[in-house]
């Protein structure tokens, strides 16, 4: 282990006070993946090791610290001393420094957030942690971190979530209110074993982490929510990975499991929807190998015994995979054609094997219906209000504007008329639906709510939501354009460093800094 004092310098993130939510103090974190942390403290920062850590932080008056750790202790003057007492690699070492308070929301839990966020936070989880975690336990074998606790995050944090174990970090935007983006924290308690436990060995096999996690995540949720909502929010993630393979090209080379990363290469760069949606197709695919669902969870469950607190590659979990099921590897199923392990590993393009999703279709084919009915030219308001989305879950209505981007622009007027129909989606406060509605705003050139595009970059710096909003505006029209280069002249400097550098190299100012 390592221990640090104060005033070493570090790589994430130092927040003014009005870059906070209380505006009152200011704030500090770290995050770690994929290699920020060699500028947290001097290490080996590869996923390939492993070490337990322990640290001494001490903080201001009327300031609190807390870390990925296993134990904490807070001592005379201000000091907290944390203890990791699992090995893990380096990217999971996490820290954060802030007027930070916590509430309990479960036997194990507790949800930590500025003092004006805690009841919120707490609202948002209260009682619906733990049965994630009992339900992950039941798939896939205990959970070994202890505690599972929930740090809500300045709005500047640049992902949905990040894994740090025991203490997952997460954007403000998760306090939807209703719990509609509860699948984010499903996915980062899945991480416990798949990520924290079993450990991609390179960044070059990061579908290892997310591609299981993902499949994990799925797992959850369809013993917590069943199959038909879980299949919708599936399909929502395979819509993402279409949308990435039409702008980069199916043959894009990121667009293998198994990525090639030259030296010098920062991982981050390599950051896109495949390990997530292809990975969790592969994973799928295994499963569909076997057949059984309940064998195929036992294999999960081996898996995570075999190789815990191990780093490994995707030749590993393979292996172990035919081994584990020596039929299916008499019968070759690693070399079946078009569908070959290899191919998998190592060829881009769209996933040959897709999953079922057909248990979505009750919830998706209103939605499908509905956006042919937006996307004539003669809009049939009779049928459209005949339609009753009052009812709609979140991912409803984000599976429909989905729909409805791939569709834009659509016929002059529709959109204002969209926009007018249902303020529940133009005016909403869910981010996912504000991304959305966004993104159409733009592709249909719409700029009476051009406004609504500023106000959701200003108020949040997800990296996932901010890219593709200037990706759209720079690829449109002059006005289009100008917001971007408006917004981000405001709002640069509460960016997320690597957030901050992806939008100049879209806006092509890359070397100004
Ligand atoms: N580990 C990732 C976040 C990450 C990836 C940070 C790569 C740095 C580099 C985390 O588990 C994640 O995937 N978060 C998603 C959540 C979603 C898939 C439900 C996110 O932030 O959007
Ligand atoms: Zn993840």
């Amino acid at each position: 282990g390592s221990t640090f004092c104060k005033g070493v310098p570090h790589d994430g993130q130092d927040l003014l006070p009005e870059q906070t939510a209380g505006k009152q103090k200011p704030y500090m974190y770290t995050q770690g993946q994929a290699v920020l942390n060699r500028s947290f403290f001097p290490g080996f920062d590869t996923p390939a090791v492993k070490c337990t850590y322990s640290a001494t932080v001490q903080v201001p008056e009327g300031f609190t610290a807390v870390m990925s750790a296993t134990t904490w202790e807070k001592q005379k003057d201000n000091t907290f001393v944390f203890k990791m007492e699992h090995p893990i690699p380096s990217y999971l070492i996490a820290l954060a420094v802030g007027d930070i308070v916590s509430a309990e929301v479960g036997p194990r839990s507790r949800v930590w957030a500025e003092p004006c966020l805690i009841e919120a936070a707490k609202k948002e989880y209260d009682g619906v942690i733990e049965e994630f975690l009992a339900v992950g336990e039941k798939l896939f074998g205990p959970y070994v971190w202890g505690r599972y606790d929930v740090l809500f995050m300045p709005p500047s944090f640049p992902f949905g979530g990040m894994e740090n174990p025991c203490i997952t970090f997460v954007t403000p935007c998760l306090l939807a209110g209703d719990r509609s983006l509860v699948d984010v924290i499903i996915h980062e308690i899945s991480h416990s074993w798949f990520g924290n436990l079993v450990t991609n060995a390179t960044w070059g096999e990061f579908w290892l982490n997310e591609g299981f996690t993902m499949y994990a995540q799925r797992r959850i949720s369809t013993e917590v929510y069943g199959s038909a909502y879980t299949c919708l929010e599936a399909a929502t993630g395979r819509a993402l990975l279409r949308q990435h393979m039409d702008t980069t090209g199916e043959e894009h080379p990121l667009n293998k499991l198994r990525v090639v990363i030259e030296p010098g290469v920062n991982p981050d760069d390599t950051y896109n929807e495949t390990p997530y949606e292809k990975g969790f197709c592969f994973v799928s695919y295994l499963a569909h190998l076997v057949g059984d669902q309940r064998k195929f969870d036992s294999f999960l469950q081996a898996y995570v015994e075999q190789f815990k607190f191990q780093s490994i590659t995707a030749d590993d979990a393979l292996n172990f995979f035919l081994e584990y099921f020596p039929d299916l590897k008499k019968q070759g199923v690693d070399s079946r054609p078009g569908l070959e392990f290899d191919r998998w590993l190592n060829t881009p393009g769209w996933p040959p094997f897709l999953p079922d999703l057909s248990p979505g279709q009750q919830l998706m084919k209103p939605a499908d219906e509905l956006a042919e009915l937006w996307a004539s030219d003669g809009l049939n308001m009779e049928k459209i209000e005949a339609v009753d989305i009052s009812a709609w879950k979140t991912y409803q209505l984000v599976y429909f504007l989905d729909r409805i981007l791939q569709k834009s622009p659509l016929p002059d007027g529709n959109v204002e008329r969209l926009s007018t129909t249902y303020p529940k989606i133009s005016k909403a406060q869910n981010a996912e639906l504000r991304l959305r509605w966004c993104q159409i705003v733009l592709r249909n050139n719409h700029e009476a709510e051009y406004s609504k595009v500023k106000a959701f970059l200003h108020s949040q710096g997800k990296q996932k939501y901010t890219l593709p909003l200037y990706r759209a505006m720079w690829g449109g029209s002059e006005a289009a354009r100008a917001l971007a280069m408006e917004t981000f002249s405001a709002t640069a400097p509460q960016l997320h460093i690597n957030v901050r550098n992806y939008v100049k190299k879209i806006l092509g100012l890359e070397g100004s800094d």
